[in-house]
């Protein structure tokens, strides 16, 4: 169950991550000594950031270094509503939550994954959820335009730190048809945090995308899929429902990971086109590195030749945002014909998760993550010693 992290959120993008693991000394969740390269962090709003156009946000947006805080009318939100009482998770350090034995009574995604019937985890059979985490990043473009000239959607979970820094891409890809999604604030396991801090993260996220876009987003994706009860019950009092996955393409771990081979992304995505006549998923990639974008753009003709490949939102009928529908919002795929749309509808508890949401980071930083779970073997011991030598 071991989930190895080694995560520190937003350095300067423009720094790349060459300046990687080495950097990475403490979770920025859990110490006030983060170092924290080139003070990126947006403490005081208005960050355009480097690279982008200037965009300027009314809100003054948290520091993306510390656990934010939310608005006291945020919290007014819980009120009357049922919050599971379960508890708050001791952290394993940097490694996620830590499971008191074997029990998993709120079914704690990290520990089992255990999911619940309002889990999004896969979309029907003969469709494919394409989804891409963390950015938006300076690799994000890239993958933009491969999107555009094939005229596919895709859902992205933004981190809202990098919306506050790259406000013009989270922009463009909603402009593009894209389904803008949130992926919280600092990228913490959510079940080591308080109530008050599960909605800042929500919501703060929520509101930078806001800014951009004037829609709020309704699907969330836990960083690294930890989810429990307790985080459930309170995203879905703000109104938020969340998605997990059932294919990893551990795509991450091409930058971070010695000795992981591209290839097996690849592979991966071409016995995953195999199943098309049976199955349907939602896979997990990540527009955070340069490899990482490179790898979406060779895997998803495979996933097109095979699938309807399409948004979580439109596999799943359900609404991308609480205003309704988004101008642009035309799902659409290049490929196969969504033949078995009708069939089979995202059976809970069938996750097939097969890694964590494991990664990363705003590029200059580096996440050490993995999951003993994806039986990686040797990996797993590389990545486990890395992630200590960087702590
Ligand atoms: C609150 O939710 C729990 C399950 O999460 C349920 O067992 C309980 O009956 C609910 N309480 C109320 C008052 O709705
Ligand atoms: C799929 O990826 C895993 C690592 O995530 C790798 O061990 C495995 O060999 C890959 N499968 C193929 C067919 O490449
Ligand atoms: C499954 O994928 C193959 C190509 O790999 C394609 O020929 C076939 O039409 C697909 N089946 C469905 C039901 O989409
Ligand atoms: C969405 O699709 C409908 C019908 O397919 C079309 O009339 C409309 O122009 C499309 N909207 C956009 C923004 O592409
Ligand atoms: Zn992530």
């Amino acid at each position: 169950m071991t989930v190895l992290t080694k995560f520190l959120l937003f350095g300067t993008l423009a720094l790349s991550a060459t300046v990687n693991a080495q950097d990475a000394t403490a979770s920025a969740t859990d110490s006030g000594a983060v170092s924290e390269p080139s003070a990126a962090a947006p403490s005081s709003a208005p960050t355009t950031g480097g690279s982008t156009s200037g965009f300027q946000f009314k809100e003054t947006y948290p520091a993306d270094s510390a656990k934010p805080t939310p608005k006291a009318e945020w919290m007014a939100l819980l009120d009357g509503k049922n919050i599971t009482n379960a508890p708050v998770l001791k952290a394993n350090g940097d490694n996620g939550p830590q499971q008191q034995g074997d029990a998993d009574p709120y079914c704690d995604w990290t520990f089992t994954t255990c999911t619940r019937p309002t889990d999004i985890i896969t979309c029907p059979k003969g469709q494919w959820g394409i989804t891409y985490d963390d950015g938006p990043t300076e690799f994000s473009p890239k993958l933009y335009d491969f999107l555009k000239q094939t005229n596919q959607k895709a859902t992205f979970f933004m981190i809202g730190g990098q919306v506050v820094k790259f406000p013009d891409l989270a922009k463009r890809a909603f402009d593009e048809g894209h389904e803008l999604a949130m992926h919280t604030w600092t990228h913490s396991y959510m079940t080591t945090l308080s109530t008050e801090q599960i909605v800042a993260e929500l919501k703060w996220n929520e509101l930078a995308i806001k800014e951009v876009t004037g829609y709020s987003p309704r699907f969330f994706r836990p960083p690294y899929g930890d989810i429990d009860d307790r985080v459930r019950s309170i995203a879905n009092a703000l109104g938020f429902t969340p998605v997990i996955w059932n294919h990893d393409t551990d795509d991450w771990m091409v930058a971070e990971t010695p000795g992981f081979q591209e290839s097996w992304i690849d592979g991966n995505a071409t016995e995953w086109a195999g199943l098309n006549a049976t199955e349907g998923g939602i896979s997990l990639e990540h527009d955070l590195y340069q490899k990482t974008v490179d790898a979406a753009i060779r895997i998803l003709p495979t996933l097109q030749e095979a699938y309807k490949v399409t948004t979580v939102g439109q596999c799943t009928g359900q609404q991308s945002y609480k205003e309704g529908v988004a101008p642009n919002s035309n799902a659409s795929s290049s490929a196969a014909s969504p033949s078995a749309s009708s069939s089979g509808n995202t059976p809970e508890g069938s996750t097939q998760a097969n890694g964590q949401d494991s990664h990363e980071e705003g590029a200059a930083m580096s996440i050490q993550s993995l999951d003993s779970r994806a039986t990686m073997g040797l990996l797993t011991l590389i990545g486990a010693v890395s992630s200590y030598l960087f702590m």
